[in-house]
């Protein structure tokens, strides 16, 4: 990692801080408490559990003298960090009605402060580098918060809106789908050591991709629609073994959020009218695999997408946009933004991986078995948290991220 100045630290800090209230700003307190599925967390436990990383990871380690606010939120708001001590259950934290959303907004405060004062007097690269890792964690969070909360208030029958100041696209047109000439032969992925990266996008390594097309943009919701209504749910050829069994034991007939009749989604800005040139979003790997097969093409390799991503600027439609939704691209590549995109690729370290020292090894290394890698940020992930070598992972029933995909093929054109 460059070496970083304490001055933007400090500045970058406050900011990504500040956008995890300003996400929050729309919800009353009973929203915050809400966890409807086992996925799902709970806006104000994750308020919470980003503000005990920083406790945790940081300010215990490096600000000599630094006292807890209270003990009992080691338990309460530790995710997964074994190394550390144990945890209250993921599936019940929507019971933790207390300590209420004021007090962990006061918890917050309390580690600001904290965290300014040692910003102030500290420039050893690797605190500067933990704190940058914390905020690299919280930005992950601002996203689940967004996607956790659409799926709580999908669950209301009152189908609210969760905020409703958000941009409404203008109807674009895309071009009918074709395919882009994929690079071939041995490359080099993975971080390239210009800036933050997380430990899982690590050792930059060659790889050996062969002779392929990628799709110049990602699937529509128009195009979707016409695998459903073909009785692509219906047709068990089309279908992994394992997500023939998940649709049918599930009921899944068309992605999570579409309305019976295909017309109508929900979105974060309340119920809409289905854009048919905006990507496909909400769907499993499963769902997308299968559209692929019925469409005559795959999914690309992680590779595949990393090396034609690679080429181009990490620009889309992302959280900063503000449409926070999936949005018809024009002529755009629709690499970065919109939706993560499912790959063909297990989620599983590159050669010679090696995760960060202590605690911090749990973060990405020990999920490495049975999920799948996605690329490429969605319509909710922060503008300056994502790059070509990115990499995110769900299991293969996930859909309530903002989650779709391009096509890929073998051979040449
Ligand atoms: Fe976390």
């Amino acid at each position: 990692m460059d070496d970083v100045s304490t001055v933007t630290l400090k500045d970058d800090y406050l900011r990504v801080r500040g956008q995890s209230l300003e996400i929050c700003s729309t919800l009353a307190p009973e929203d915050t408490v809400v966890q409807s599925m086992p996925d799902v967390s709970p806006s104000k436990w994750h308020l919470a559990h980003v503000t005990w990383f920083f406790e945790r990871m940081v300010l215990e380690e490096f600000s000599p003298g630094y006292r807890r606010y209270n003990d009992d939120f080691d338990f309460l708001f530790n995710s997964y960090y074994y190394s550390v001590g144990q945890m209250h259950a993921r599936p019940r934290r929507g019971l933790l009605s207390r300590p209420t959303l004021a007090e962990v907004i006061a918890y917050r405060s309390h580690v600001d402060a904290a965290m300014q004062s040692l910003l102030e007097t500290v420039d050893e690269q690797p605190v500067l580098e933990r704190v940058i890792l914390g905020l690299n964690h919280e930005q992950q969070h601002q996203e689940l918060m967004l996607t956790d909360i659409k799926h709580v208030f999908s669950c209301n029958p009152l189908q609210p809106a969760v905020r409703s100041d958000l941009r409404i696209p203008r109807a674009a047109h895309v071009p009918a789908y074709s395919f882009i000439e994929g690079v071939r032969g041995i490359h080099e992925v993975g971080a390239a050591g210009l800036g933050f990266a997380f430990d899982n996008e690590t050792p930059r390594h060659e790889t050996l991709l062969h002779e392929h097309r990628i799709g110049q943009r990602l699937v529509t919701n128009a195009e979707f629609r016409e695998f459903v209504k073909d009785g692509g749910y219906a047709d068990s050829t089309l279908w992994l073994s394992d997500g023939w069994a998940v649709i049918n034991e599930r009921g899944w007939n068309r992605p999570l959020y579409w309305s019976e009749d295909l017309q109508s989604e929900f979105t974060l800005g309340g119920q809409r009218d289905i854009d048919a040139h905006a990507p496909v979003t909400h769907v499993s790997y499963y769902e997308a695999d299968a559209f692929a097969r019925w469409a005559g093409a795959r999914l690309p390799s992680e590779f595949e997408w990393e090396l034609a991503a690679s080429e181009r600027p990490p620009e889309g439609n992302l959280m900063e946009s503000r449409y926070w939704q999936p949005v018809a691209g024009g002529d755009s590549t629709q690499f970065f933004g919109d939706v993560w995109e499912w790959t063909s690729s297990a989620y599983a370290p590159y050669p010679g991986f090696v995760p960060l020292a202590g605690s911090l090894g749990e973060y990405n290394g020990k999920f490495m078995c049975n999920q799948m890698t996605v690329r490429g940020g969605s319509c909710v992930t922060a503008a300056d948290h994502i790059r070509a070598s990115y990499r995110s992972f769900f299991y293969p029933d996930a859909r309530w991220q903002f989650l779709g995909m391009r096509l890929a093929k073998d051979g040449a054109t």
